[in-house]
C-alpha cells in the first residue's frame, strides 16, 4: 500500500517491500491466518514505515483492522500518522501514539491483540525496559495470536528471543533475510536481519 507522503529516505520502499515477502513467508511456515477485524499492535514502531506492508498481509483489500502503534518519540509517531492515516479504509482504525509501548498492561481498553509487531526490537539498549515490553506485549496476545520481532543483529536477535522463551514463548519460525541491505553504521548490522513469530506456549 502506498503512503500518503513519500518515505523519508530512499531505500525505505524497498525495504519495505522485501520485509513483506519474508513476513509473508514466516507466517505461512506457522499456517496461521489473521482473523477478519483483526487488533494489531506495533510496539516501538519509530515512524512505522512497514505500516503498509502489515495493512496488506492483515487487512488485504480494505478489510475491517484496528492497527495501534506506539512509540515514545513524539515527532516520529506524527510523522507516522501524517504518512499512514489518509489511506485507512473506511472499516480500518489506524492509532498512533506517543507513549511507553513496555506498559500495554495499562491499555486496559484495548482487546487482546491478534498480531504484534516489534520491528528492529532495541534489546540490548535497555534490557530491564525491553523484557518488559516483551513480556507485556505477551501478555497482551490473543491466544491464537502470534507475535513477530524483527532484528538489526543477530546476537541481539537471539537474546530478544530467549527473553520472549522465558516468558513463555514459543517460537514458530525464525528466518534469516536472503536480502537484508546492510547499514554501514555498525558491523553485521542489516534491515530486518532476522524475524521471528512467537505465540503463546500455552
Ligand atoms: C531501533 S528503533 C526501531 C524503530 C522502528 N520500529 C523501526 O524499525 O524503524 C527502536 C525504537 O524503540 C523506541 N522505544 C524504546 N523504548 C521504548 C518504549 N519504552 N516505549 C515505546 N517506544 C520505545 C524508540 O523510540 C525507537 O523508535
Amino acid at each position: 500500500m502506498a503512503p500518503a507522503i513519500p518515505f523519508r529516505f530512499p531505500g525505505i520502499e524497498e525495504d519495505v517491500t522485501r520485509l513483506g515477502g519474508l513476513l509473508g513467508q514466516a507466517i505461512a511456515s506457522t499456517g496461521w491466518a489473521p482473523p477478519r477485524q483483526a487488533v494489531a499492535l506495533n510496539l516501538a514502531c519509530g515512524r512505522a514505515d512497514e505500516t503498509g506492508t502489515l495493512l496488506a498481509a492483515l487487512a488485504p483489500g480494505g478489510a475491517p483492522l484496528h492497527y495501534l502503534g506506539i512509540d515514545l518519540r513524539d515527532a516520529e509517531i506524527r510523522e507516522a500518522r501524517a504518512r499512514w492515516s489518509p489511506v485507512a479504509g473506511p472499516a480500518q482504525q489506524l492509532e498512533f501514539r506517543c507513549g511507553d509501548a513496555s506498559r500495554v498492561d495499562r491499555l486496559r481498553e484495548l482487546p487482546p491483540a491478534d498480531f504484534v509487531f516489534i520491528r528492529h526490537q532495541n534489546f540490548w539498549t535497555d534490557i530491564p525496559v525491553w523484557t518488559r515490553l516483551l513480556r507485556h506485549a505477551l501478555a497482551h496476545l490473543h491466544d491464537e495470536g502470534v507475535l513477530v520481532i524483527t532484528s538489526y543483529f543477530d546476537r541481539e536477535h537471539e537474546l530478544a528471543s530467549a527473553c520472549l522463551t522465558q516468558c513463555g514463548a514459543r517460537r514458530r519460525a525464525d528466518l534469516i533475510h536472503p536480502a537484508s541491505r546492510p547499514l554501514p553504521d555498525a558491523p553485521g548490522k542489516s534491515v530486518d536481519r532476522r524475524l521471528a513469530v512467537f505465540s503463546r506456549a500455552s
